[in-house]
C-alpha cells in the first residue's frame, strides 16, 4: 500500500468513527492536522460538516507515465476514437473525468457524423466544445450556454455559446428553440443540488423522443458546498434517481409518480460514478405472456 493510499485508508477509518461517535470531531480533527501535521491545504473537499476532509483531488491523478491517452485506453479497456480527439486537444482547455470518456462514445456513438442537435451547460475555457465538434462533425448543430458572460467570446468557435443561466427557464426555452430542438443535453453547468433538478425539469421534456439527457460530476451530490451530503434528502441520488426509480415501477406501487414529466418519458436510466444518463423515449404500459 503507498503512503498515500495508507492516509486516505486511515482518514477513512477516523471518518466512520466519527460518523458514529460525532462527539470525537474536534479532538481527531486536531489530531490529524496538528499532531500527524497533514496539509489542510491538500485536503481541501469537505465532506460534511462533522467529518474530516477527505477527498485529496490529487489522488486521482492519471498515471503521467502512460499518459492521458493511453490512461484511458488501458483502464477501461477502450479502443474508441474520443481518448485520442479528448487527448490530443489543443488551445481551448477542456476538464474530465476520464472514465466519461468510453462512456460518452457509448452513448453518444451512434450519433456521430449526424446532423445531431447537441446542447452542453457550461462552456468554460471552450475546450469542451472543441472537442464535441471533433467528434460529431460538421453538420452536428452545437450549442453551449454559461453565465459567465466571457464565454461569449466563444461564440461561433466550435459551436454557438449563449450567456445565462441554467435556472433561468426563458432563457433555456429560447436557446432550444433557436436550436431548432434538442436531441441531447449535458449539464455540466454550476453541479449543485439546487440547479440540476430545475434544469432537468426544464429541459428533459425538450429534447426529442430517442435522444439522451446526461448529467456529470455527480459527486457534488456528496458535497455541502454543493448542496449536497451522503444519503441526504438533497442528494441528487437520493432525491431525483430515486423517484424515477420508483416512478419507472409505478405500475407496481400505489404511492403514484413523483416527477412524471421526465419519468413518463424515461425508460433507462443510468448510474455510472458521476455521470448519470436518461434516455428520452416514451414509456408504454408493460405487457407479458406466457408461451408454451
Ligand atoms: C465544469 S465547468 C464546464 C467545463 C466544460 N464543460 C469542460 O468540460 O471543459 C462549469 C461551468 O459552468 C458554469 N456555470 C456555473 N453555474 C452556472 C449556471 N447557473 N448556469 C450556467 N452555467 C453555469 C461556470 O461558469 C463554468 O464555466
Amino acid at each position: 500500500m503507498t503512503e498515500k493510499r495508507l492516509e486516505v485508508t486511515v482518514l477513512e477509518a477516523l471518518n466512520h468513527l466519527i460518523s458514529n461517535h460525532p462527539q470525537l470531531l474536534a479532538p481527531m480533527y486536531e489530531i490529524v492536522h496538528d499532531r500527524l501535521g497533514l496539509p489542510k491545504n491538500e485536503l481541501p473537499y469537505v465532506l460534511g460538516h462533522n467529518r474530516i476532509p477527505l477527498i485529496d483531488i490529487h489522488q486521482f491523478d492519471y498515471d503521467r507515465q502512460l499518459g492521458v491517452e493511453m490512461d484511458i485506453r488501458t483502464k477501461y479497456n477502450y479502443d474508441g476514437i474520443l481518448a485520442r480527439i479528448y487527448a490530443e486537444n489543443k488551445g481551448c482547455l477542456v476538464h474530465k473525468w476520464h472514465q466519461y470518456i468510453p462512456l460518452y462514445d457509448r452513448y453518444f456513438g451512434p450519433y456521430r457524423g449526424k446532423k445531431i442537435r447537441f446542447l452542453e451547460i457550461g462552456v468554460s475555457k471552450g475546450g469542451s466544445l472543441q472537442m464535441w465538434r471533433k467528434y460529431f462533425g460538421d453538420e452536428a448543430i452545437i450549442y453551449g450556454i454559461d453565465l459567465d458572460p466571457e464565454c461569449a467570446k466563444l461564440d461561433g468557435q466550435a459551436g454557438q455559446v449563449r450567456i445565462g443561466s441554467q435556472t433561468d427557464l426563458q432563457f433555456l426555452a429560447s436557446v432550444v428553440d433557436e436550436m431548432g430542438g434538442v436531441d441531447i443535453v449535458l449539464d455540466d453547468g454550476s453541479h449543485h443540488m439546487d440547479h440540476i433538478p430545475v434544469t432537468l425539469k426544464a429541459l428533459f421534456p425538450k429534447v426529442s423522443e430517442g435522444g439522451l439527457y446526461l448529467i456529470e460530476d455527480l459527486h457534488t451530490a456528496y458535497w455541502e458546498s454543493f448542496g449536497g451530503s451522503y444519503r441526504s434528502p438533497t442528494n441528487f441520488f437520493s432525491t431525483v434517481i430515486q423517484d424515477l426509480i420508483d416512478d419507472m415501477h409505478h405500475w407496481y406501487h400505489k404511492d403514484g409518480q413523483k416527477r412524471p414529466e421526465v419519468s413518463n418519458f424515461c425508460p433507462g436510466v443510468h448510474i455510472h460514478d458521476s455521470l448519470v444518463v436518461l434516455e428520452k423515449q416514451r414509456v408504454l404500459r408493460p405487457s407479458r405472456s406466457m408461451i408454451a
